[in-house]
């Protein structure tokens, strides 16, 4: 089966600094995919280059196996590709539902089963909120509407980016609760996550990043903490 996503020897530069260096990375139609890695090891970085934003080769990112690196972001959301961007990113002067719509009017002509009826049946909270500024949401609701938004792109690959950052327990698992119900839709997800237990839980398979290169990949089930330890931290055995 074609991939849905591949990375090929992917490279990434901010100016001089080079913050990829030669990712590979596959996902599957409707598979769930979690990256973790720690602070700076280059994880939106990856994002970023997927959506258009960093400048890349052509042959370095494969959509349905066909080469997009460096298209930019509008060719990219109107393949499919969807991200819930860090630090949620929304249009605080507008209501709830205002901030879905831009989403539905983006997303216009393009075929999908997310209407805002099933975003509100997902997160019902959004729906009793719909008339009030997203500014004035908690950190997690506001996270539900940045997903939500993201749905509403009708994306056959959604990219996450820190969902749970600085939000309490019960809400990461509220949020996590819907992704398998994301999934059943068909949609790819890559979950990038800096807590291990949930990226595990939550995905397929996983990928380890330290500096900008993939340390680790594998089952998510298969792998152990000390696998994961090592090429989260870098050592001797880190690389497998
Ligand atoms: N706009 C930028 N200009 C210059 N360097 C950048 C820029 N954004 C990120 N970097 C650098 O690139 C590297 C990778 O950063 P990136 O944000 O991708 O890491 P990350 O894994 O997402 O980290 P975090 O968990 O903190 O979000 C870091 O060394 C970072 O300092
Ligand atoms: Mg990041």
């Amino acid at each position: 089966m074609t991939p849905i996503l591949s990375t090929k020897g992917l490279t990434a530069f901010y100016g001089d600094f080079q913050a990829l260096f030669g990712v590979d990375v596959e996902i599957a139609p409707g598979e769930t995919v979690a990256l973790i890695g720690a602070n700076g090891a280059g994880k939106s970085t990856f994002l970023r280059s997927i959506m258009g934003l960093i400048r890349v080769k052509p042959e370095m990112i494969q959509l349905d196996g066909r080469p997009v690196g460096g298209e930019p972001p509008h060719r990219i959301v109107s393949g499919g590709v969807a991200i819930v961007p860090e630090g949620r990113r929304l249009f605080a002067g507008m209501t709830v539902e205002e901030n879905l719509r831009v989403a539905i009017d983006n997303a216009s002509g393009r075929d999908g089963t997310w209407t805002l009826d099933r975003v509100f049946s997902l997160f019902p909270i959004l729906k009793e909120k719909r008339r009030e500024p997203a500014q004035r949401l908690s950190g997690g609701q506001q996270q539900m509407v940045s997903i939500g938004r993201a749905l509403l792109n009708q994306p056959r690959l959604l990219l996450c980016d820190e969902i749970s950052l600085g939000l309490a327990p019960r809400v990461i698992r509220e949020i996590y609760e819907i992704m398998p119900e994301i999934s059943e839709a068909g949609t790819a997800v890559v979950l990038v996550e800096q807590d291990v237990s949930l990226a595990k839980q939550a995905s397929d398979r996983l990928y380890c990043m330290l500096e900008g290169r993939i340390t680790l990949t594998g089952r998510s089930g298969e792998i152990s903490r000390d696998q994961i330890a090592a090429a989260y931290f870098g050592g001797s055995d880190a690389v497998a």
